[in-house]
Parts: structure tokens; C-alpha cells; sequence
């Protein structure tokens, strides 16, 4: 078999890159591990940046989203018993993020990939990558006890953190950065309404929490719990206890609690592999990097890789030159830095750090209360939060 870009990985990244290149006519074969079912099943954050939403439309998957997408202009930072709204669109010109779940992201862009026809393998294993050093590079993988071989001009590694692509590359080529952090986030799923119209963040000494939401009838919450805590330690009334002991009184008193849907732990890591290009080879997204869904980047990162990488193949493939393509690994790493700081920045002002006692919960409701007071401040967090120029 032979396509012209072999993306392993049929989530946010892969699934975009693959409409983007079907929109110029350039072919591809998506392998993914895991069923589709397994992949539609996943639940992630789904704060868009503008960016984000245009290439959704440019990919012409964008419909559902201008219909049941929910525009925000402003976010709200809780602490000291207090909430204080920072009016992001009046501090970036009108810019604004747009609320809706990376589920139904992954599922338009799936329906779209399925109504042109174009391939996707699932429940593929053993995807192995080869002689992406060269011109002629292939990917090999085994389905129902069969190995098959694609050649192709270029891989396209949209698998995530724990894919077969970065782990590919040869040993000493690749250098990575990481940060654990001492905690990790208890999130659930509940049709309720949302406790408040945007996003409430709030630092609590006895730890974060998230309001937030996926439509005016179903609300996401999440409270920060140690790193190595279980699931099954959480009943729907020891969260909602929690939750409402960690926001101001009149935010806690709008929360409407009902059985929980979805309950799970994710922990928080910010990790970083640099160079995203190896020959043939491109890293995209989180198969590059992780960052902690405090500052929402995980997928509009994994979009503005997506639009680097787009941009450079339309160049090769119109016949022109190799620049976009030699450039997309500096330009996609100037852009992918700048949010691994700002979620590192959110992530330490509002999560609670054990080793840092009382001395680190006042220095954090210090800076929150000259952040919230100082529009220099307020902007800076609102231009990274609804996303910097690309
Ligand atoms: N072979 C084929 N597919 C694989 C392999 C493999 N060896 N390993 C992983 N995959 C698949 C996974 O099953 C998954 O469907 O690659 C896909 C990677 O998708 P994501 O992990 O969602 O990564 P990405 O598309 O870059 O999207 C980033 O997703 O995880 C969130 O927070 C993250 O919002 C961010 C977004
Ligand atoms: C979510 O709704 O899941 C969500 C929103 C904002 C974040 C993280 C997660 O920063």
C-alpha cells in the first residue's frame, strides 16, 4: 500500500492534519490503536482558542461547534472567600475561547474523514516506523494476524504521549524536559447546570478547583488530590463536600450536585521533547508534549503544531520548497514553550504545594490579589489564555 502521509494516531492531531491535507488533495492513512468507540470515549478539557475554532473551519468540521459551542469573554479566579472575573475580550481586543468538549471535536472530525472515504485502521498493532532518515520512509503493522507495509513520503507521529513516533527516534537524537507535580486532578461529569456562566478557577488551602462545564445542562468539576490517590476513595457526596469547601460562599451556593456520570483522576505533568522532526519523521501534538489543563492548552497546542506542519507540507507538495517543513519544528517549539510557561504558571499560582507551608499559600493569594487588581496582570494572563498570535 502507498499513501502520501502515514498519520499514526486518530485523535485531535491526527484526525485534523489528515482533513486539512484531504482539503488540497493530498492522501492519507491514519493507524490508530485503539478502537473508535475507545477513542470517541475519551473525556478531555474543550477550552478552544480562535485559532483552534478557524482551523476546525478551514478543516470544514466546525459546524456543530458555531451551533452548540459556547463563546466566553471572561474567566473568573477564586480565592480568599472571593471571585473576581478578569473580562479577557475587553482586554484583547474582543478576542474570546469557546467551550466545547475535545469529544465532540474528535467525533466531527472523525464523521468528516468518514464521509470522504478516506482510511483510518483501527485496533492496529504493532506500528513500527522505518527509514524515515531517507526518502522512502514506511510503516508496517499487524491487523487480524496480517502485517501490512505502507510507503509513504512522510510520517505524521499524532499518537501521544505514549506512542510508538517519539519513542522511534534514536537514542541521543531527542532531548526531553519534565515536571511532575505533587498532585493530579479529580474530575467528574454530571448533567447539571454550571455553577456560573464562565469558568471559575480557585485556590483554596485545601486545594484547587475547577468549575467548568460542556454545555448549560452539563457541568465539569474538578478538585486537585494528591498524586497517588484512588478513584474509588470518592463517593458523589464526599466530592461535592469537597468541592463546595473550596469556592467562595455565593459560587458554592450555585453549584447544583446530582449523581456523577464520569469520575476520574488525571495527573499533571508538563513535558517537553525537543526536536519535533526527524527527516521524514514529524512529532505533533502530545505525542511532542503534555502540559497541565490548568491554562487549557492541550489541544489548541496539538492544533497549532497542526497548522505549522499543514502549512509546511501545502509548500512541498505546491512544488514549491522545503522551508515550511524544515521550519516547523523551530516555530511549532517557540509556541508549544510559551504555553508549557503559562500552564506552569497557572498551575503553581493556584494548586496547592505541601512543601511550601503556609509562607507559599500566602505568597500565591499575594500575587492573586495583585494579579486581580492590576489590568497589566490581568492582560497578560488573558492574551495567553485565549491564545497567542501563531
Ligand atoms: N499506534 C497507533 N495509534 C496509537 C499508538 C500506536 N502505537 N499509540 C497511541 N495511539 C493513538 C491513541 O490511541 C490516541 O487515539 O494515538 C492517539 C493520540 O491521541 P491523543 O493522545 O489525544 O493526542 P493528540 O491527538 O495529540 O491530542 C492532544 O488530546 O490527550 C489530549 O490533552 C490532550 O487535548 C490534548 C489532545
Ligand atoms: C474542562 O472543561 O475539562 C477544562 C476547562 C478548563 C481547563 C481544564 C479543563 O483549564
Amino acid at each position: 500500500m502507498r499513501t502520501r502521509v502515514a498519520i499514526i494516531g486518530s485523535g485531535p492531531s491526527g484526525l485534523l492534519l489528515g482533513q486539512l491535507l484531504a482539503g488540497i488533495g493530498v492522501e492519507t492513512i491514519i493507524l490508530e490503536r485503539s478502537s473508535r468507540e475507545h477513542v470517541l470515549g475519551r473525556v478531555r478539557a474543550g477550552v478552544l482558542e480562535q485559532g483552534t475554532v478557524d482551523l476546525l473551519g478551514e478543516a470544514g468540521a466546525a459546524d456543530r461547534l458555531h451551533a452548540q459551542g459556547l463563546p466566553h469573554e471572561g474567566i473568573s479566579l477564586a480565592f480568599g472567600g472571593r471571585a473576581h472575573r478578569i473580562d479577557m475580550s475587553a482586554l484583547t481586543g474582543g478576542k474570546h475561547v469557546t467551550v466545547y468538549g475535545q469529544t465532540e471535536v474528535t467525533l466531527d472530525l472523525m464523521q468528516k474523514r468518514e464521509a470522504a472515504g478516506l482510511v483510518t485502521v483501527f485496533e492496529t498493532s504493532n506500528v513500527a516506523l522505518h527509514d524515515f532518515d531517507g526518502a522512502s520512509p514506511s510503516v508496517s503493522y499487524d491487523r487480524d494476524g496480517v502485517t501490512h507495509r505502507i510507503d509513504c513520503d512522510f510520517i505524521a507521529g499524532c499518537d501521544g504521549y505514549h506512542g510508538v513516533s517519539r519513542k522511534s527516534v534514536p537514542e541521543g537524537a531527542l532531548k526531553t524536559f519534565e515536571r511532575q507535580y505533587p498532585f493530579g486532578w479529580l474530575g467528574v461529569l454530571a448533567e447539571v447546570p454550571p455553577a456560573d456562566r464562565e469558568l471559575v478557577y480557585a485556590n483554596h488551602e485545601r486545594g484547587f478547583a475547577l468549575c467548568s462545564m460542556r454545555s448549560p445542562q452539563r457541568s465539569r468539576y474538578y478538585v486537585q488530590v494528591p498524586a497517588d490517590e484512588r478513584v474509588e476513595a470518592w463517593s458523589d457526596d464526599r466530592f461535592w463536600d469537597e468541592l463546595h469547601s473550596r469556592l467562595p460562599p455565593q459560587i458554592a451556593a450555585a453549584v447544583t450536585t446530582g449523581p456523577s456520570f464520569e469520575k476520574s483522576i488525571a495527573p499533571l505533568r508538563s513535558f517537553v521533547a525537543e526536536p519535533m522532526r526527524f527527516g521524514r519523521l514529524f512529532l505533533v501534538g502530545d505525542a511532542a508534549h503534555i502540559v497541565p489543563p490548568t491554562g487549557a492548552k492541550g489541544l489548541n497546542l496539538a492544533a497549532s503544531d497542526v497548522r505549522y506542519l499543514f502549512a509546511g507540507l501545502r509548500e512541498f507538495y505546491g512544488g514549491k520548497s522545503e522551508a515550511g517543513l524544515d521550519a516547523y519544528s523551530a516555530k511549532a517549539l517557540a509556541r508549544v514553550w510559551k504555553a508549557v510557561r503559562f500552564s506552569w504558571w497557572m498551575t503553581t499560582m493556584l494548586h496547592r504545594f505541601p512543601e511550601t507551608g503556609e509562607f507559599g499559600q500566602r505568597i500565591q493569594e499575594a500575587e492573586l490579589d495583585y494579579l486581580v487588581h492590576s489590568k497589566a496582570a490581568c492582560t497578560a494572563l488573558a492574551e495567553n489564555y485565549v491564545g497567542l498570535p501563531y
